[in-house]
């Protein structure tokens, strides 16, 4: 069976690419599998620091995550820093991972950028924790985007030296699931780009907050190219085929067959059917998070009622590491 575990930053602007990546699939796994899902704020704060910001930021994605369709009764959703079992396994995992590993991280040496030295070392054990979020539930499988792929990797790697370490099978190795067809969403503005929250231009991007005018702009001014008719071709036409990938993922159809669909299609034509389906898709979403953050309250108390949840999975395998490594129990 396996259990689901997966987590996603409290930035403002999530965007499309997390939910064709991530989001979609987290609704889909959960009608055949538990699934626990994270707002991981203390992730966050390595490169958030702001209280306030902080703040609204977990209401943000909580109410994105529950608008696109996390549906509480049948996951857990809670916030990272309320299970103190994440931190405390991250430490433990500190000590038996090689710093080694962590300089061949790209997404570190990409936010760390030319000053190194002042980087926080939050931002540098950050996969460390990401690992701890993961093996603390013992989870067997992770759904996430591929710009996650290397962590993931990672995730397995200290997996194996804890257990070589304490001559344990004790943690299983997590499997990345990354699915559908759009595991790697591209700037609007440039399709060699991942989409992103830190891009400056927010016509880079479709934010789940974004009503229907704001989604068909978007895509009208969208970079396109001179050929015509619409093909997939990564090398060459970027921009093209991001947009057909992602009308194949919000259409739930293939790549293949919007390829054969649109073979002759102006741009300005395929854009324009691209902007009625995403807001067709897309605009509900940003209704439903309206609604839902006009009621903190509910919103609290659902990442409160899934913090519970996580504890009472979380606290008895921190227990056991506790034995393995000689700590008392906690
Ligand atoms: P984060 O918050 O950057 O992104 C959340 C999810 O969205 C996916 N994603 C994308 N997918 C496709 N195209 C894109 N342009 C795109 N941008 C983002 C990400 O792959 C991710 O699945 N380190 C993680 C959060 C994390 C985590 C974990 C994930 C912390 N602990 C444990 C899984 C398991 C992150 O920063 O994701």
């Amino acid at each position: 069976q396996g259990l689901i575990f997966s987590g996603i930053q409290p930035t403002h602007g999530i965007h499309l690419g997390n939910y064709l990546g991530a989001l979609r699939n987290w609704v889909t796994l959960q009608e055949s599998h538990r699934c626990i899902y994270c707002i991981v704020d203390q992730h966050a704060l390595t490169t958030l620091q702001d209280a306030a910001q902080m703040r609204r930021n977990i209401h943000e994605v909580a109410a994105a995550i529950l608008a696109s369709g996390v549906d509480p009764k049948r996951s857990a959703l809670f916030v990272q820093s309320s299970v103190a079992a994440h931190a405390r396994l991250a430490w433990v995992l500190n000590c038996v991972t090689p710093m080694g590993w962590l300089n061949r991280m790209t997404q570190f040496k990409e936010k760390a950028g030319k000053h190194r030295e002042n980087a926080p070392v939050g931002l540098f054990s950050y996969p460390v924790l990401m690992a701890a979020d993961i093996l603390v539930y013992r989870a067997t499988h992770v759904p996430v985007g591929e710009d996650q792929k290397q962590h993931l990797e990672l995730a397995r790697d200290i997996a194996a030296i804890f257990n070589r370490k304490f001559e344990s099978e004790f943690f299983p190795q997590p499997e990345p699931l990354i699915l559908g067809e759009a595991t790697r969403v591209m700037s609007l503005r440039d399709g060699t780009k991942k989409m992103s929250k830190s891009d400056t231009s927010d016509m880079s991007r479709i934010n789940l907050t974004d009503d229907a005018d704001a989604i068909a702009q978007k895509i009208r001014r969208a970079k396109s190219d001179a050929i015509l008719g619409i093909s997939f071709d990564r090398e060459n036409r970027p921009e093209a085929s991001n947009l057909l990938t992602i009308y194949a993922a919000l259409a739930g159809s293939t790549r293949a067959e919007v390829e054969r669909e649109y073979a002759e299609a102006s741009f300005s034509d395929f854009k324009g059917r691209l902007a009625d389906l995403a807001v067709e898709k897309l605009a509900p979403i940003a209704g439903e998070m309206r609604r839902l953050l006009a009621d903190p309250g509910y919103l609290d108390s659902i990442l409160e009622d899934g913090a519970a949840q996580a504890r009472a999975v979380a606290d008895p395998v921190l227990a056991q590491v506790h034995e393995l490594v000689g700590f008392p129990r906690p």
